[in-house]
């Protein structure tokens, strides 16, 4: 969609955007026990898994509320922990990057002793460890701000919708990192749709067609997990393929604004492109149908290949007209005959990461409750459902998918740098990829 052609003022329709950041999806409980945190209480963070993205989301949450204190770090790799802290520390000082050398923790396992450290922690590990951090977090009562996706196998999905439940009853606040539920465009149209504005959703579609990522090669003497740990993208047992990594996002959306969870997938996939020696063992490119309770199905992309159309939003057909969306904080809907209902002025909108850790520590503050952990479970899992069908070329149901034993992550406490990983390649550095027909999903 060509929104220069859309032919609107942004005046003209800001009334619906401040809808904005705290929709009702939001707001904490009413009913919680949780007793007030006062602004003069230090509340102390720590981070397990310092990359990119950890980074990025300690600096969000001291940006936050001003009496956080990042206390302690966990990371597999103490270069990347090392790389973290220095730049954290040039950012904020050293006031609030308060990690002592005892307190910087390295290797597997380490989350544990961060996790011990802190009131609250951000869990930013590739996926793979997600379930075993969470679950920890919550049985030491902390309050969570975890990255998407939650979990790469069904195992993991079962551990993360079990660790919601007592997260609940502890009146812990779970803040996920889909960010587009913290969005001011996507919460509008949310709004607008749930208002009928489109009336009733038939069907959808939506993308994440992209040039793809990083690739990090095999270094010298490093051990095969090492390898594997360093290039997590490549390995489903860390990763889970980029369906989950980063489609997540829009199958997302098709779950909260379809307003439920498939009940069955079909679909296709392969690579064409992604054949390298440090490529493992993911697909670059996944086509699925996801069907829900009504009847409505909607379509599912995602590509990683180089010089092709790249598409990364949201469409959805309804019975009286058509809502788009992306993540450039567009929203446009309109009627068949091309009558705009609905188009998102995004001006004054705050960037949808830092909205994530300003409700978080508000919550937590007021003694709230935010609990995102269920329907980010739900829609990791949609998104592993859409995985077992591209890989296994069967349909795949809800029901039977989440019946199943399905499990590719070992247990973190009893791995080291020379345990065997989960994929292992052939005699000449293969590692086996799935083959739609012959794979089976569990
Ligand atoms: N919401 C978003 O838009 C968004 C954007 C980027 C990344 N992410 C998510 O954030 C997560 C991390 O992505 P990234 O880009 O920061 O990756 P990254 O590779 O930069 O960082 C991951 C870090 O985790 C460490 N790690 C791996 N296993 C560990 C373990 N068991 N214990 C402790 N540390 C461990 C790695 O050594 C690395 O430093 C992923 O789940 C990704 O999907 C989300």
């Amino acid at each position: 969609m060509d929104l220069k052609k859309n032919n609107f003022t942004r005046r003209d329709f800001v009334k619906g955007s401040s809808l904005l950041a705290g929709g009702a999806l939001l707001m904490p409980s009413l009913l919680t026990a949780t007793p007030l945190m006062k602004k003069d209480k230090t509340l102390k963070l720590a981070i397990v898994g310092c990359g990119g993205r950890g980074t990025g989301a300690v600096s969000q949450a001291l940006k936050a509320d001003e009496n956080v204190k990042l206390v302690a770090m966990a990371d597999a790799f103490e270069d990347r922990l090392e790389k973290s802290f220095d730049s954290l520390n040039k950012m904020f000082g050293k006031d609030r990057v308060a990690v002592k050398k005892s307190k910087k923790f390295v290797g597997f396992g380490s989350y544990k002793k961060a996790i011990d450290e802190a009131d609250v922690v951000i869990l930013t590990t590739p996926p793979g460890f997600r379930p075993q951090h969470f679950e920890y977090a919550v049985s030491q009562g902390k309050h969570v701000f975890m990255e998407k996706p939650v979990a790469t196998d069904v195992a993991g999905i079962k551990k993360v919708l079990n660790a919601a439940k007592l997260a609940k009853e502890k009146n812990l606040n779970v803040v996920v990192g889909l960010q587009r539920h913290y969005q001011g465009s996507y919460q509008a149209a949310h709004q607008q749709i749930q208002k009928g504005a489109i009336g009733n959703i038939v069907s959808g579609q939506v993308y994440w067609n992209s040039g793809g990522v990083w690739v990090r090669p095999r270094e010298a003497n490093a051990t095969e997990m090492e390898y594997q740990m360093r290039n997590w993208y490549y390995f489903n047992w860390i990763c889970g393929d980029h369906i989950l990594e980063q489609h997540v996002h829009n199958i997302d959306v098709a779950n909260w604004f379809m307003g439920g969870y498939p009940i069955k997938a079909t679909g296709i996939g392969g690579r064409e492109v992604r054949k390298g020696i440090d490529h493992g063992e993911i697909f670059d490119h996944h086509v699925v149908e996801f069907e829900y309770e009504s009847g409505a199905v909607v379509s599912s992309q995602c590509r990683h290949q180089r010089g092709c159309k790249n598409r990364v939003n949201e469409t959805f057909q309804g019975t009286l007209g058509t809502s788009y969306t992306d993540g450039g904080g567009n929203a446009v809907l309109k009627t068949y005959d091309g009558r705009e209902i609905y188009a998102h002025d995004n001006e004054d909108d705050v960037n949808p990461y830092q909205v994530e850790h300003n409700k978080l520590f508000a919550s937590i503050r007021k003694g709230g409750v935010i609990n995102n952990a269920e329907y980010g479970a739900k829609s990791t899992m949609t998104a592993i459902m859409g995985r077992m069908a591209t890989y296994s070329g069967k349909e795949i149901t809800w029901e039977d998918a989440m019946a199943s034993n399905h499990t590719l992550v070992p247990d973190e406490d009893t791995l080291s740098f020379n345990s065997i990983p989960p994929a292992i390649k052939d005699k000449f550095g293969n590692y086996p990829i799935p083959v739609p027909g012959k794979t089976k999903f569990y």
